[in-house]
């Protein structure tokens, strides 16, 4: 295997870091929905039994009652609610220092209205000059309304490189993420022990922000922002997110859901949702995030806790499976789709020239050709 940090050669094989690779070929296969809940009682059922342990998600199998998390409007954390959470399982999470820690990271970040923040990943691997992190503080800078975001990016640091580069940009708000026993430092291989470890942790951080009482927009950094998304979320919505593939309905769970760009208000469901999706990754070992998510989006759980799954509309959230094909009208660009750091380069710094080339000709003098990317090339 080549460290994540190598871009030179041919390294599209797995290498992968920092939970941005959200290609569809990792999608596991199932037969159906019915199949997968139905699979998905029988497993949590029977290891539970077999565990005959109360925690949490059996606690609300056995009973519904059981929202006693933290509201929204509570900034202070009940920790023993968080240690009971995770005492089953070997302690990835923060002690409450780490929570006053990101307390004060997330005051200075928010938007000040409305407590919201924009987080995104770091690790050393993506920290090179001329990385996609660049691209993507780039896309900030030169789209059409975005720059003032950068005040309110969060970038979870994942090792001292990844927190040193983000100290040098000035904006920035930089959190260092620490795993016991885990060095993140560079070579996370996709898919490889530490890289999951990387996204689950980034999940239970994404609880404690809700228990804290911010709303974020949590972006992989391949995904290019052009315009200020604000304006196309659903405002009343719990948890957005974007997808591969829309299907033409919002809150269709066909919709391939991408976990890259997601937009979650802070609340009683999407704390409980987090806490389960958390847990779930115990009953399906061995995979990241997203794909855990997309076995769980249909889970009666997420009706009973009374949350709703909402997917924006590549129209304008796209991608490189299915890119905006207007950009008059796009708001964001996913390098999803593709696979190894040097082609999601290649292909974000034609997207990052076409919309330069946009931006240069007056709204007037646009039209059909100048409106149209130029990519996918390599990716899609
Ligand atoms: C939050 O407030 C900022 C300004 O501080 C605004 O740009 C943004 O649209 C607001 N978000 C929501 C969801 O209202
Ligand atoms: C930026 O967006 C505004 C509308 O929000 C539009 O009027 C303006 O023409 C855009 N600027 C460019 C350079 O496209
Ligand atoms: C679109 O505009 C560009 C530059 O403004 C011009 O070169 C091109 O011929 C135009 N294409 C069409 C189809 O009008």
């Amino acid at each position: 295997m080549q460290p994540a940090s190598t871009r030179g050669g041919g390294g599209g094989d797995t290498l992968e870091s920092g939970g941005y690779n959200r290609d569809t070929s990792y999608k596991p296969m199932f037969f159906g929905v019915a199949i997968k809940i139905t699979l998905m009682l029988v497993v949590v059922g029977t290891t539970l039994l077999i565990l005959n342990q109360s925690s949490y998600p059996l606690e609300f199998f056995r009973s519904h009652n059981s929202f006693s998390g933290p509201s929204s409007e509570n900034s202070n954390v009940d920790s023993s609610s968080f240690h009971q959470h995770t005492s089953r399982i070997p302690p990835s999470s923060p002690a409450k220092d780490e929570n006053i820690e990101l307390e004060k990271t997330l005051r200075r970040a928010a938007m000040k209205d409305n407590k919201t923040v924009i987080i995104t990943n770091l690790n050393a691997a993506w920290t090179e000059p001329n990385s996609v992190f660049d691209l993507f503080l780039e896309s900030f800078k030169i789209g059409n309304g975005t720059a003032h975001l950068l005040d309110h990016l969060v970038v979870y640091a994942y090792d001292k490189t990844a927190f040193e580069r983000c100290k040098t940009a000035v904006r920035l708000h930089c959190y260092a993420v620490t795993t016991e026993g885990v060095d993140f430092s560079g070579e996370a291989y996709f898919m490889s022990e530490d890289y999951l470890k990387m996204t689950w942790r980034k999940i239970d951080l994404m609880r404690s922000v809700l228990e804290l009482g911010y709303d974020f927009v949590y972006t992989d950094a391949d995904v290019m922002w052009f315009r200020n998304p604000f304006k196309k979320f659903y405002a009343d919505g719990d948890f957005e997110m974007s997808c591969d593939y829309y299907r033409g309905n919002y809150n269709d769970l066909s919709n391939t859901a991408n976990t890259g760009l997601t937009y979650v208000k802070s609340n009683d469901r999407t704390i409980e949702l987090y806490k389960f999706w958390y847990n779930a990754r115990e009953y399906f070992p061995g995979r990241h995030d997203q794909d855990v998510l997309n076995m769980i989006k249909g889970n009666p759980f997420v009706h009973q806790i009374g949350l709703e799954f909402r997917f924006v509309d590549t129209a304008y959230f796209g991608g490189f499976c299915e890119p905006t094909k207007d950009l008059d009208e796009v708001i964001t660009m996913h390098a999803n789709c593709c696979i190894g750091i040097p082609n999601k380069m290649h292909d974000l710094t034609m997207l990052i020239d076409d919309w330069k080339r946009y931006m240069a000709i007056p709204p007037s003098n646009r039209n059909s050709t100048t409106r149209s990317w130029t990519v996918p090339r390599i990716c899609g």
